[in-house]
């Protein structure tokens, strides 16, 4: 994205105080979903950034729920699959889970078992990147069930949550940053 699409991109992502509970500042991303211009240039802008600097994607991994909306389109974008990483209790068995927390709460993901080919190179995606509490539990979970992390790619980064230290060692790419 060129600095002036960013910005126009980043209009297009609601700040909403206090939400779910103060102090939480809750970047709401409807209004660019319903975009359509702003939802392809998304996409394509994350499509650039992965065939730029992972190292080789066979299967894009979404978090539920917001990082489906984008996944998928990605997916499709780079000509390969997709898997849903589902919060606890929605995917019938056998599943893998693992637990964790983030900014407003805490939570647990399940894996379908047997869905990621072994050594199967995947991009997890999300829409944003806060403490990163559920994007390392997912880097947990994806090398559980045999798959390596190529990169992990988020719309919007919460800059001081810690969200990127927590990655250290894996490939970060974030389309925009905020405060
Ligand atoms: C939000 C967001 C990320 C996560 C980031 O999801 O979509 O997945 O929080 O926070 P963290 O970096 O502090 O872990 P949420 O669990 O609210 O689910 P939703 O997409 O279903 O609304
Ligand atoms: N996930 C974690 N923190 C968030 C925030 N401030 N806004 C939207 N999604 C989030």
């Amino acid at each position: 994205l060129g600095a002036v699409r960013a910005a126009e991109i980043r209009a297009l992502i609601r700040d909403v105080p206090d939400y779910p509970h103060p102090p939480v500042v809750f970047r709401d991303i409807t209004p660019l979903l319903a975009d359509g211009r702003a939802l392809a240039d998304v996409v394509d802008a994350f499509a650039r950034l992965v065939e730029a600097d992972a190292d080789g994607v066979d299967v894009v991994v979404g978090m539920e729920a917001r990082g489906f909306l984008l996944g998928a389109p990605l997916a499709t974008r780079l000509g390969v699959g997709f898997v849903p990483l589902r919060k606890a209790g929605k995917l019938p068995p056998p599943v893998e889970r693992e637990d964790y927390e983030l900014e407003y709460g805490a939570a647990a993901i399940e894996l379908a078992a047997g869905t990621l080919a072994p050594g199967a190179r995947v991009l997890v995606v999300d829409d944003v990147l806060a403490t990163g509490g559920t994007a390392q539990a997912a880097v947990r979970l994806v090398e559980r069930c045999g798959g390596r992390v190529s990169a992990l790619a988020f719309l919007l980064e919460l800059d001081g949550l810690g969200g990127r230290d927590r990655l250290a060692g894996q490939t970060v790419e974030t389309l925009l940053r905020v405060e």
